[in-house]
């Protein structure tokens, strides 16, 4: 069997272990081929490749990122690219394909499944918000980086006596927020799931200044003030219809600032949390997922997502993944509201 790999959606660690592990596996335990598709659902439409083999993804297990490039392309939302797929695969003797991706790249996955061209899929996302597997790849790292600034930020702030507001990715899940806010122990933790009170921040904060303390205030992104709006960055919106999300965490530090006259700074993590190399967790779970991955296609058990249940990787429809956002159950936010004090 020929099978293509690609990697859509935003990038994140962990990708490369993914295409390394199932290279190796259906090279060597199975004899496949394989053929990279460059910058996602792009490469198949296109025709863009690149030699995938045991020797091209050497020494790429700890590399951030991915070898194979990524893009947000919608073959559904372009005429003629479903067509496209299918002939440049029977032109390439492809005859299946791994789909590296976040609910987007897997939606398509779906939709190509059942429009004929067989698929199996591997979740990904810093953002952690697909359904049907516990965690994603990606988001162990994503929150190492984030913790790891409030770490950072924590020593400024009390040097200056300051309330420092870091802006946090996960889109409309708050889970890297509040993992992060856990970890570095933030002290105002806002997520998207639950509609925050600006007066109550930053009455809370103004009792920790004028008790001599600093204070960190973690928000998603996707955070909403009650009573506001949902802050975008731009009008911009990509081939799936997503908003570009940014600017909750500067209105945040001056609503702190005007409400309660104390030196408030912001700061924005962006893409800071997707880059660079993934930790031992994300390189062995996108592995397994990789390795699956391969035993899947060599199976012909189309149309399905490999998920981390338990300790398990499991095999489950592709659409079970994307159906339904993950999201940070409130119960899972209130247990963990006693550190934050909002
Ligand atoms: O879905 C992953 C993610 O990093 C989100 O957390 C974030 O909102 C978005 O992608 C950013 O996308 P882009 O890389 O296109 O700016």
């Amino acid at each position: 069997m020929r099978i293509g790999v690609l990697t859509g959606g935003g990038d994140c660690p962990g990708l490369n272990a993914v295409i390394r592990a199932a290279v190796r596996k259906g090279t060597k335990e199975y004899g496949h081929e394989f053929v990279g598709f460059r910058y996602g659902w792009r490469g198949p439409i296109e025709g863009i490749t690149q030699p995938l083999d045991w020797d091209t993804v050497e020494g790429i297990l700890d590399k951030g990122g991915t070898i194979l490039h990524s893009s947000r392309t919608n073959p559904y939302k372009m005429e003629g690219a479903v067509e496209a797929i299918k002939k440049n695969m029977a032109d390439l003797g492809v005859d299946a394909l791994i789909a590296i991706g976040g609910e987007d790249t897997l939606g398509v996955a779906t939709k190509l499944t059942a429009d004929g061209v067989n698929c199996v899929g591997v979740p990904k996302t810093i953002d952690n918000d697909l359904s049907g597997t516990d965690y994603t790849f990606g988001f162990d790292t994503a929150v190492n980086i984030a913790t790891e600034a409030i770490d950072r930020l924590w020593t400024t702030a009390e040097s200056h006596d300051r309330c420092i507001v870091v802006e946090v990715m996960g889109r409309h899940a708050g889970w890297m927020t509040l993992h992060a806010g856990i970890a570095g122990g933030a002290n105002v933790v806002l997520i998207p799931e639950v509609e925050f009170d600006m007066q109550r921040v930053s009455d809370f904060v103004k009792d920790r200044m004028d008790a001599g303390k600093s204070t960190i205030v973690a928000v998603s992104e996707g955070a909403i003030a009650k009573g506001g709006e949902m802050q975008l960055k731009d009008g911009e919106v990509d081939a799936f219809g997503h908003v570009k999300l940014g600017g909750v965490g500067d209105w945040v530090a001056d609503e702190i600032k005007k409400r309660t006259g104390s030196e408030t700074r912001a700061i924005v993590l962006g893409h800071l949390q997707r880059g660079g190399t993934p930790t031992a967790f994300d390189r062995v779970l996108a592995t397994r997922l990789g390795l699956e991955a391969a035993a899947a296609v060599n199976d012909g058990d189309f149309g399905k997502m490999m998920a981390l249940q338990g300790t398990n990787i499991v095999r489950i429809p592709i659409h079970e993944g994307t159906d339904v956002l993950k999201v940070v159950p409130v119960e899972r936010y209130r247990d963990a509201e006693v550190f934050f004090g909002v």
